[in-house]
């Protein structure tokens, strides 16, 4: 079958209170992790795609490799989503070259703005069949190609549940990303990870079926934080989003979650473990396909924490 929309993934989702996982892909050895492990769980897919990632893979290796996905695996609704589009342009871009669903993130700007930039977005892309995650309120962390405030700000940039209905019935968008004290990255909390779901419940109430989405979800797993420390890397303040809150926000009005930082995490560190225990290896296929086998286990573990194994004949 063909790419298809969030539409039907998100009715689901939140009827059946669970969320959609969406997965960053850069090569075909990530894009590949994440597709058998859906596969293999039945689970529906959002792949998706940062102006970094269109930067480092090119849009149309990318397409063709996310196109062998979709043939492959009739059975499973894939979705192939901008991820942070910042500009009119950039998502008009992407809605030509066949993505069927983009984020407008103009969550920098004043309210009337962000408003206005999205509403033109979701103007191009509804006239071409592909649907609108906005932004309201600013995540924090900073990733290759995008920026959000400091880490010791994220708390002073929650979305505010109140402007959430005007932005949403102004903008038309189809669904929004809400900050929540998530953060992108791989150095979410100093301490205690603190989280204000409560701002979720509150969109949620204001906003009834309407469906949300928690960027900067990746839990920073321990047994990959561990493999990197031991094998010559150097993150031991690295903290990430328990995985509860995940599940807990899964089966509130979430229905999708963004998860690229725990992808980076499992593929750095088995590659560090290949070289650390064989020097000598020197072929790709001997560190990737490891690689690519670490992602495919990491997702399947997700894809339980988030609810949709088993989900994707319901979502077709
Ligand atoms: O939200 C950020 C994603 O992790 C993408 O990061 O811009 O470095 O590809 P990137
Ligand atoms: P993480 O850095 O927590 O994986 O978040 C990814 C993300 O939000 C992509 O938009
Ligand atoms: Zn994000």
């Amino acid at each position: 079958m063909a790419l298809v929309t969030t539409k039907k993934m998100f009715a689901m989702a939140y009827k059946n209170k669970y969320a959609i996982g969406a997965f960053n892909v850069n090569n075909m050895e990530i894009t590949q992790g994440i597709v058998n492990a859906v596969a293999e769980k039945k689970a529906p897919l959002i792949l998706q795609i940062s102006r970094g990632a269109r930067k480092y893979a090119s849009m149309s290796y990318l397409r063709a490799i996310i196109d062998v996905a979709v043939a492959e695996n009739p059975d499973i609704p894939i979705c192939m989503h901008l991820d942070h589009g910042d500009t009119f342009e950039i998502c008009k871009q992407c809605v030509d070259d066949g993505f069927s669903s983009v984020m407008v993130d103009a969550s920098h700007f004043p309210f009337e703005e962000n408003i206005r930039i999205t509403k033109q977005v979701v103007e191009y892309a509804h006239a071409h069949n592909v649907v609108v995650e906005a932004e309201l309120g600013q995540l924090g962390g900073i990733e290759e190609d995008v920026k959000g405030v400091g880490h010791d700000d994220v708390l002073k940039h929650l979305t505010d549940p109140n402007q959430a209905v005007e932005f949403v019935e102004k903008s038309g968008c189809d669904s929004l990303a809400v900050a929540c004290g998530t953060s992108h990255g791989a150095y979410k909390f100093k301490a205690e990870p603190k989280l204000a779901l409560n701002i979720i419940q509150q969109v949620a109430d204001k906003l009834p079926g309407f469906p949300l989405v928690m960027h900067g979800s990746s839990s920073v797993l321990k047994e990959f934080k561990d493999l990197i420390n031991k094998y010559g890397g150097k993150m031991p303040d690295a903290m990430g989003v328990p995985e509860s809150a995940i599940t807990e926000a899964s089966k509130m009005a979430v229905c999708k979650v963004n998860i690229d930082t725990d992808l980076r995490m499992a593929m750095t560190a088995k590659i560090r473990q290949v070289f650390a225990e064989k020097p000598m290896e020197f072929d790709p296929r001997n560190y990737l396909g490891p690689a690519r086998d670490a992602i495919k286990a990491m997702v399947i573990h997700k894809l339980d924490i988030l609810g949709c194994s088993g989900k994707a004949k319901e979502c077709l």
